[in-house]
């Protein structure tokens, strides 16, 4: 059975919906924690008509839970509060597989799971929280890091004020829509947490 380079998962015919069901779950967890795998940093779409690429930190299987991480001064945390609907785009050049998330966001500034997701990061990734919140003007090229902190990493003393600029964004994913290209055929089918249909590409 053929597997994909990228992420190991096998390259089968999809014949069956708990297929399907099975492929999504293994790519998206394959996503979160490998940063080699092709749907690692999805388009996530927001109801603004705006979209950005962010990395996936984490993927729970049995809850269809999306985690991401983001700056709370930026843009999109203010839309997705006004209103919570999320697209997540993705695809797999190798297995040319695409999948179409759609589902509600919320962010979380404090709790348990932002706690956590910030304890699990080194203080480079901290560092991003550091500096001027995203999509500040400025008069010259900048990366908004304070000059002393570029290339350089923080220490644990420097780089507590960040946690109040960091934030989560879970996405609850309400529907999944997966397409499969395929010279034989393209396949696509819509699934939900309990149902899923075939639907023509
Ligand atoms: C490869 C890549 C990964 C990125 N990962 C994230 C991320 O995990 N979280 C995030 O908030 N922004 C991430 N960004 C930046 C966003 O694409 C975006 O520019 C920024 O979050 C501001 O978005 P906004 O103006 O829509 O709020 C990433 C950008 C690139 C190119």
């Amino acid at each position: 059975m053929a597997r994909s380079f990228d992420t190991g998962i096998a390259m089968d015919m999809y014949d069956t919906l708990d297929e399907v069901r099975t492929d999504i779950a293994a790519r998206l967890s394959a996503a979160a924690n490998d940063r080699r795998s092709a749907m690692h940093s999805p388009v996530v779409a927001t109801a603004d008509a705006d979209a950005r690429v962010m990395v996936l930190r984490a993927f729970d299987a049995d809850s269809w839970l999306l985690r991401f991480h983001t700056d709370v001064r930026s843009p999109k945390v203010a839309v997705i509060e006004a209103d919570p609907r999320i697209g997540v785009l993705a695809y797999d050049r190798q297995a040319k597989i695409q999948l179409r998330l759609r589902g509600t966001g919320r962010i979380e500034r404090t709790g348990l799971v932002a706690d956590a997701a910030w304890s699990q990061s080194n203080n480079f990734a901290r560092r991003c929280y550091l500096g001027e919140g995203p999509g500040v003007a400025a008069d010259h090229p900048t990366s908004g890091l304070p000059e002393r902190f570029e290339g350089v990493e923080p220490t644990d003393d420097e780089v507590q004020v960040a946690r109040e600029n960091f934030a989560v964004l879970l996405v609850q994913v309400d529907q999944a829509d997966w397409f499969s290209l395929a010279h034989t055929g393209h396949r696509r089918a819509v699934l939900t947490a309990g149902d899923g249909q075939w639907i023509s590409p």
